[in-house]
């Protein structure tokens, strides 16, 4: 197949990793944010961003720094393109929030930029591209925002390299409540400050709810979801970093909410719900938490969504 098409867009969705039980393993997409790229071909070889917009301008244009083009540099020396790209970058998510941006770019940077592509690659094959530019960003290997952002659904990183990534079914019900306060933290640095080693007991707790998790997803089972949303590893190393959010989880919890963590490594977080009308009160209760401390908050409640990165034109 020989394509004439010389531009092509495409949308990533804002994405929560860890999902309490899973550092590093489970993420899952939300609807109505996240970030639009638009690629075409150009005569140059290599890869130059010509424009950053939106809601964070404050991003480097050099090509071989910025997640979204890491990728599409190794794609191109793979398939010995005689051609290069020129990038287009639409930020819907804002920048160190814990929702997964660098995620989204690169995903929907290497879906534009594939289509584009004589012989396009399949899906499956864009992962570890994208996950070039994840490295960039975020200075570890962890496929927990690239994975959901690029396939949809919540999603098990069982290995990513060889990739082995697994769709993971939830109860339809479950809304999602994701707060961003108004905060920055660098997923690097977060990063950095873990602890290096954990206790056996820990491990025991963590892999118990891991686990219960996992099953109750499979199971249909909200009971034994909510008795499994801990962690009890990374949170109690986090929390500290997020002021109001261990009184907007208590307020969550307290209203009902299957279970309420950090989105990535923050300073977003995040709670489930088990209906709309929870969901909303949920939101509303955990803004006022965060809006004591100071801070104000941009929030969204929706499904657990089972849409990846797709092509807009
Ligand atoms: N698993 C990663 C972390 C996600 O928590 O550091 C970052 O978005």
């Amino acid at each position: 197949m020989i394509l004439d098409q010389v531009t092509a867009t495409a949308f990533a969705p804002a994405t929560i990793a860890n999902v309490a039980v899973g550092f590093d393993l489970l993420g899952f997409p939300i609807e109505g944010v996240g970030d639009e790229v638009t690629v075409s071909r150009s005569a140059g070889p290599g890869v130059e961003i010509t424009k950053i917009e939106g809601i964070n301008q404050n991003i480097t244009l050099e090509a071989d720094k910025n997640t979204a083009t890491v990728g599409l540099i190794q794609l191109l020396k793979d398939v010995n393109a005689d051609f290069g790209f020129s990038v287009s970058i639409k930020k819907g998510i804002p920048m160190s929030s814990g929702m997964g941006g660098s995620a989204s770019s690169a995903v929907a940077a290497i879906v534009a930029a594939n289509a584009l592509l004589d012989h396009p690659l399949p899906k499956e094959k864009l992962f570890h591209y994208a996950m070039l530019g994840e490295m960039v960003a975020s200075g570890g290997l962890h496929g927990d925002n690239i994975a959901p952002a690029l396939f949809g659904g919540l999603t098990l990183c069982r290995s990513i390299s060889p990739p082995d990534l697994i769709s993971i079914p939830v109860p339809s019900r479950i809304q999602c409540i994701l707060i961003h306060p108004d905060l920055e933290v660098s997923t690097k640095e977060s990063r950095g400050k873990l602890k290096k080693e954990i206790s056996l007991s820990d491990h025991v707790r963590q892999s118990a709810a891991m686990g219960g998790f996992i099953a109750g997803c499979f199971k249909d089972d909200l009971d034994l979801i909510q008795r499994s949303f801990k962690d009890v590893i990374i949170e109690p190393q986090r929390s500290s970093q997020i002021p109001g959010f261990i009184e907007a989880k208590k307020t969550a919890l307290g209203l009902g909410a299957i279970g309420c963590a950090i989105s990535g490594s923050g300073p977003s977080v995040f709670a489930w719900a088990d209906t709309a009308e929870r969901a909303e009160m949920i939101r509303e209760a955990m803004i006022q938490e965060f809006k004591i401390k100071g801070l104000k908050c941009e929030s969204w409640i929706s499904p657990i969504s089972t849409q990846g990165a797709r092509l807009s034109s």
